[in-house]
């Protein structure tokens, strides 16, 4: 990309001492001595210190750079210099200076609460740690497209506005759609579901909702869901696509981002077992008794919850799933184990420190058993007419996942909140900004 010969501060630690160099950005920190002001120079791929003293820059240009307050835009030219005390080790010795968009008492000082820093997100996405996100977020998510298209996947775009729920009526948001009820997708399951009867493999990156009462660390009311849908893959195959899938993505990041790891504070030891597969699995069965065993009060039949994922997590340095739920408490889709009915073909994926961020199954595939589950889970087939076509028409065996792209960026990047994985997040009872 041509840009105007402007360099970014990386390319400039790169230049030798008495280069010439032109950069632009926003003013990072700012420090005036008199006869000397240093400024501290932010761009897309991180920072550079820029003097502009009364020794070798024109006096405008020291007049200039006191109008330079912190966030406001410049651009600037001047000769590159080795100082050890500069961040990077190199200085640009100002020519020239411009302030082009002015910055008067920048909101965010340093040290505000969370609420503050909420409520001027708009801003604070500025901010160092945040681009470092935002950086590997992208990364990922073409990580995530690269691994579908190697694979034969066929990107599809399921609708927003939806008629039913997937992932039960409780987290469903409604939308007045012309007097009638419409509501928010939780999930493109279903219509994944359809396009495979052409498309036999697809994929979809869109958003789901969820009108979740529980406020933690790892829910947003509004999330990216990757999803894909298999026609012939059964349980084991497309854990296997999950795992492939992360590993991949994992990969990536490691190969690409390690600088902005290193600014998280994040270690690349911590990921670099992901990047094998198979990764290790245990029934529910199994995940109750080891929690038993830990202390939980739990038994057969419960839901798995944020602590008692958290503590499974414990046991493994890698992503790991957990299969065979019981068919009560997953989704009315999921397919009945033939080897033992009260079970599901389900499984989710979990990582150390962040739970679940996969969840998926084989589907039941069978009109009669899809009729009486969904009865069983107080849902109406009448919902489900277009849904249960699908399994008088060519029914086929098939499975399929979701993702939550928030809940993997929260453990690659090493995040405490889901919030700041994604730069306009709604969570709590905010939609501000
Ligand atoms: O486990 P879930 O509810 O599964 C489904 O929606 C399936 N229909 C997906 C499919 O098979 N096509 O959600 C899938 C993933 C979870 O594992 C989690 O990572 C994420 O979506 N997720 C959320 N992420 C952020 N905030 C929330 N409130 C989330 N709810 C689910
Ligand atoms: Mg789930």
């Amino acid at each position: 990309m041509p840009r105007d010969g402007y360099l970014y501060t990386r390319e400039v630690h790169g230049l030798e001492p008495g280069a010439r160099a032109r950069v632009r950005g926003w003013v990072y920190r700012y420090r005036d001595l008199g006869s000397k002001v240093f400024i501290v120079l932010r761009d897309p791929e991180g920072i550079l210190q820029l003097v502009a003293s009364a020794e070798y820059s024109p006096r405008e240009v020291l007049e200039e750079a006191r109008r330079a307050d912190i966030e406001a835009s410049i651009v600037a030219e001047g000769v590159v210099a080795r100082d050890p005390r500069a961040p990077g080790g190199v200085e640009l010795r100002l020519e020239k200076l411009r302030v082009v968009g002015e910055s008067r008492d920048f909101p965010i000082k340093g040290g505000e609460g969370i609420d503050y820093l909420l409520d001027n997100r708009h801003l604070w996405i500025r901010s160092r740690k945040l681009t470092q996100v935002w950086r590997i977020r992208h990364t990922v998510l073409r990580a995530f497209r690269e691994y579908f298209e190697s694979r034969g996947f066929w990107e599809v775009s399921p609708p927003i506005l939806t008629q039913a729920a997937v992932e039960g009526g409780a987290t469903l948001f409604k939308v007045d759609f012309f007097g009638d009820v419409a509501y928010l997708s939780q999930s493109a399951q279903l219509y994944l579901e359809a396009l495979i009867f052409s498309l036999e493999r697809v994929w979809a990156l869109s958003p789901s909702f969820r009108a979740e009462r529980s406020r933690t660390r790892r829910h947003l009311y509004e999330y990216w869901h990757l999803e894909a849908e298999e026609a012939w893959a059964h349980m084991e195959d497309e854990m296997r696509t999950v795992e492939e899938l992360v590993a991949y993505a994992t990969k990536r990041v490691l190969d690409e981002r390690l600088e902005e790891l290193e600014q998280l504070r994040q270690k690349p030891e911590r990921l670099e077992p992901a990047k094998k597969t198979p990764y290790p699995r245990i029934t529910y069965e199994e995940a109750i008794e080891r929690l038993r065993k830990k202390g939980f009060d739990i038994s057969y039949g419960d839901d798995l919850g944020a602590d008692e994922e958290r503590a499974l997590g414990e046991d493994y340095e890698t992503p790991f799933f957990i299969t065979h739920f019981p068919l009560r408490i997953k989704a009315f889709y999921m397919k009945e184990d033939p080897q033992d009915p009260e079970k599901a073909l389900a499984f989710d994926l979990l990582v150390p420190g962040v739970g679940e961020i996969v969840g998926g199954s084989e589907r039941e595939d069978d009109y009669e058993k899809l009729v009486q589950h969904i009865k069983m889970h107080n849902l109406d087939p009448r919902d489900y007419e277009w849904y249960l076509d699908l399994r008088r028409y060519g029914s086929v065996p098939h499975s399929g996942f979701g993702l939550g792209v928030e809940r993997y960026i929260m453990w690659i990047a090493g995040l405490d909140h889901i919030r700041d994985a994604i730069p306009f997040p709604r969570f709590r009872d905010r939609l501000y900004p």
